[in-house]
């Protein structure tokens, strides 16, 4: 998308730092794998944690979905009713394209304002629907890593984490790109089928990899 010109792109003339886009489905591990490479020295960026406070109390996002969705969506103390608004944008794609529509743009710009003073070796951003928004992330991202996991382990993970019922982790799962159409597009494939240890192996090497690039 022409709204979303790359993290970093404002001073052509600074050595721009390789940034990483690490995604994955829902319950894929990619927040272990991120915590694991921030405790490695990476700068950590996370477009989730970025939604939650544009649409936390004063959030930038808030008038904006108050406009266009109506007040019903906004909560007592001036959040978005993620729940309320989880449901209805599930229930209509039209919705849900009017949120990211919103949504996108901020999260690019708070991106950006951010990495340059995220300190790092290399940057990572954790964009969970980085597949499913590529049009509009490609230009912000010089690699994609993704985070892989059969659908069975995302299915426990998820209901072990968050009392969804197996119904509902698979709902969402449907909804998000497939596996195969993830790892199409990824340039390093991050295992998370088996242990926390073996996963951490793998990100200790791709650290020292992107460290190197
Ligand atoms: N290799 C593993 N072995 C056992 N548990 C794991 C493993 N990897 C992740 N988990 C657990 O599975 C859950 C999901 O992992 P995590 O939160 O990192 O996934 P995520 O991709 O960030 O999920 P979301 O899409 O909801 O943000 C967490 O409770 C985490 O502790
Ligand atoms: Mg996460």
């Amino acid at each position: 998308m022409p709204d979303t010109p790359s993290v970093e792109a404002r001073d052509p003339r600074s050595h721009r730092r390789l940034v990483v886009g690490l995604t994955g489905g829902i319950g894929s591990g990619k927040s272990a794998v991120a915590d694991m490479l921030a405790g490695l020295g990476a700068g950590v960026l996370d477009a989730d944690a970025i939604a939650h406070e544009l649409t936390a109390p004063g959030g930038d996002a808030i008038e904006p979905i108050r406009n266009a969705f109506g007040p019903a969506m906004i909560t007592a103390a001036g959040a978005l009713d993620r729940t309320r608004m989880r449901e209805a944008v599930f229930a209509d794609e039209r919705l849900r394209h009017q949120l990211e529509a919103i949504l996108h743009p901020r999260i690019g710009t708070t991106l950006r304002a951010r990495a340059a003073s995220t300190p790092g070796p290399y940057l990572v951003l954790v964009i969970p629907l980085l597949i499913e928004g590529i049009d509009r992330w490609r230009a912000s991202v010089d690699r994609i890593a993704v985070v892989d996991c059969p659908q069975s382990m995302q299915i426990q993970r998820v209901m072990a984490r968050s009392g969804l019922s197996e119904a509902q982790a698979r709902a969402i799962i449907e909804a998000q790109a497939t596996r195969a159409q993830r790892l199409r597009l990824a340039d390093d494939r991050i295992d998370n089928a088996s242990s926390i240890e073996g996963l951490r192996a793998q990100v200790a090497t791709l650290h020292q990899q992107y460290c190197s690039l």
